[in-house]
């Protein structure tokens, strides 16, 4: 197992691939559509990473039409199944490039060692999606030529899942910080108002949870400050709007959440910041980490 780990590991080290990686972002940014066609991508309507849900698409059919062809080979009564087993890979053809765009979309932001491992994850990818495509063209190699590209597709798979859950592309970076901050156990001092700047996030901690703290007037904002998209100190980000708009930019990606309820309004991020709950009493801010809105 640890060698499989290694294995999968190695192509975060691959340095000869960031003239590639470097390219393969700044193409996809400058061609892929930005705004709300962008957030789609990502999954930010569904709060959910879009591309590993797609990715259900090409993998299961491909797989379905393995057990055709295994059935066919093994079992002699299993019947003519050349055809179904033809119209899944025609399917798996047909998902890759939806699926391959979204996937692109979350590769511009990633840190450069995610995307070495993309790049490899990717190309994983689109020799299975030749071998599929070639497979509907050739009556006398299709069976093989399906599976093959099913075996490729299925390491570049397993890839895809350990940069998702080793490396934590595409995982929520703020899931814990309810849990570091005590689960919403009464509030904490996080001082004199006198001492918040006006208009200037700052960084304050509720046990080992850190927040970005936003004065306004006499009123104080709050969220958690570690960006659930890949971590970044929210705190040194951009403020914009005002009252219950008030939202903060994230330095590293430009995902944009709102203080009010933690919504993702912009950027690559899909999960919700955790909110956090504030009061000025007798001159002091009181905070409260609430967790993720529902
Ligand atoms: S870390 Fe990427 S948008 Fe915040």
């Amino acid at each position: 197992m640890a060698l499989l780990t290694s294995l999968f590991d190695a192509p975060s080290r691959w340095t000869a691939l960031d003239p590639l990686a470097a390219k393969a972002a700044a193409v996809a940014d400058r061609v892929l559509p930005g705004g709300s066609v962008r957030g789609l991508l990502h999954g930010r309507p569904a709060g959910h990473p879009a591309h590993p849900a797609m990715a259900q698409v090409p993998i299961g059919t491909s797989v379905s039409a393995l057990v055709l062809d295994v059935a066919a080979t093994v079992l002699p009564g299993a019947g003519p199944l050349e055809v179904p087993a033809r119209v899944l890979a025609a399917v798996s053809v047909a998902s890759v490039a939806p699926t391959a765009l979204a996937g692109w979309a979350d590769y511009v932001d990633l840190h450069r060692d995610q995307q070495r491992t993309a790049i490899v994850h990717a190309s994983g990818n689109a020799v299975a999606a030749t071998l599929w495509a070639a497979s509907l063209l050739s009556r006398r190699h299709g069976r093989a030529l399906r599976t093959a590209g099913t075996v490729v597709a299925g390491a570049a798979g397993a890839l895809g899942g350990h940069l998702a859950y080793r490396w934590a592309a595409g995982a929520n970076h703020a899931e814990h910080l309810p849990h570091l901050a005590g689960d919403g156990e009464g509030f904490t001092d996080l001082g004199p108002l006198a001492d918040l700047p006006q208009d200037r996030p700052q960084q304050r901690w509720i046990g080992d949870a850190p927040l970005c703290v936003l004065r306004r007037g006499d009123d104080v904002l709050a969220l958690t400050d570690t960006c659930t998209h890949l971590g970044a100190p929210l705190h040194e980000g951009k403020v914009s709007g005002s009252g219950a708009a008030t939202t903060i930019t994230c330095p590293w990606h430009a995902s944009e959440f709102r203080f009010r309820d933690g919504a993702v309004v912009g950027g690559p991020a899909t999960a919700p910041q955790p909110t956090v709950r504030t009061q000025v009493r007798d001159g002091r801010v009181l905070a409260r980490v609430d967790g993720p809105p529902q």
